[in-house]
């Protein structure tokens, strides 16, 4: 029997397609929720207790699934392949009718995974700002996307929960690299090579960047803080501009993510599956499969979002204000010689 429950509207795709992501209510039944929260639970407890007994670096690829342990955030890989109703839960998932006629308005009648993941928060409180994030605004690569399930019962703001900014996913502009939202780590264009110094603008030249600060405020009245209950699940385009909330509850959360790619779009081949991808079954074994019939349907989300988005007036200005102020930056005598000094060493 399926541990899917909802039997709601339908109209998804027409959610995604204004806001970018969804959040839906009560899609699985609880109890099959609390059994594979339980599972891993055991996962992440032993993979803790380890990683305190032997603290090594945050990254631990030694390990059949890669764990992540930093001081705000626990993740390992590959949950499907760990634990056996945590499987069930996503099988229920991509196997309801409900979900694969939404993925293939999005996205055609194939699609690929790149990585499930499950990860807990340490508690820490990590707020930055009213408007930046602890995980910067930022979109990931074209063509992804991303869905969520809850394994706790999170406050409605405030448990550090994916945080978005409805509608983005129709601008062209990218809030990390085309424009400088926050008080600090404003990024500049990836000229830094390496060297520190130049991979951030300095905080003083965000009081010149007025038109970037009028999309910082249009967009925090806006963002929305994705949060649920056991037995909710979210979805969300990377493209929407989107970050990690801050959790401010001293609380520990846990969240599953599982990551995908529509077929026509490069996909970002940097995980490498474990051998025991073999031993998957139903639709996580499918498109965990590397090589998918590419999808030919024209009119998907996903399609008409990379074609059809547009640059937004103010958000065009606001990264024309950047490049004025990047040049500014590129221009101080010590910056300017940091990056002739890099160009140099790598030969540019
Ligand atoms: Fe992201």
């Amino acid at each position: 029997m399926s541990t899917v429950c909802y039997d709601g509207p339908s109209n998804f795709i027409d959610i995604v397609e204004k806001d970018g992501y969804f959040l839906i209510k009560n899609f699985f039944k609880r109890e099959a929720v609390e059994k594979a929260r339980a599972e891993l639970k055991v996962i992440l407890d032993k993979d803790e207790a380890r990683r305190k007994k032997n603290p090594g670096p945050h990254v631990d690829s030694s390990v059949e699934y890669r764990s992540i342990y930093t001081k705000l955030m626990h993740t390992i890989w590959f949950p499907s392949l760990q634990s056996p109703t945590y499987l069930n839960l996503t099988n229920d998932m991509f196997s309801s009718a409900v979900m694969k006629d939404f993925i293939r308005g999005l996205a055609g009648d194939n699609f690929r995974m790149r990585v499930d993941l499950i990860r807990r928060s340490s508690g820490d409180n990590d707020w930055v700002d009213d408007f930046q994030l602890p995980h910067v605004w930022h979109r990931d690569t074209l063509g992804e996307f991303t869905f969520g399930i809850f394994f706790d019962d999170m406050p409605e703001s405030g448990g550090g929960g994916t945080a978005v900014i409805p509608g983005t996913h129709w601008d062209t502009r990218d809030p990390r690299w085309d424009l400088m939202l926050g008080p600090e780590k404003n990024m500049t264009r990836k000229h830094h090579l390496g060297n520190r110094d130049l991979l951030t603008m300095p905080a003083d030249y965000v009081a010149d960047a007025k038109l970037n600060q009028r999309v910082a405020k249009k967009a925090n009245k806006k963002k929305v803080e994705i949060s649920g209950q056991m037995g909710d699940i979210y979805f969300f385009l990377n493209d929407t501009w989107h970050g990690r909330a801050p959790n401010i509850t001293d609380k520990r959360w846990m969240i599953s993510r599982i990551g995908c790619f529509g077929t026509e779009f490069p996909f970002k081949d940097d995980i490498p599956l474990p051998a025991s991808i073999k031993n998957l079954t139903g639709p996580m074994s499918e498109h965990f499969n590397r090589h998918q019939t590419p999808n030919t349907q024209t009119d998907t989300l996903l399609r008409r979002m990379a074609y059809k988005r547009k640059s937004n007036l103010l958000t065009r200005m606001a990264a024309r204000e950047k490049d004025k102020l990047l040049t500014r930056f590129y221009s101080q005598p010590d910056i300017a010689a940091a990056r002739e000094a890099v160009l140099n060493a790598h030969n540019v």
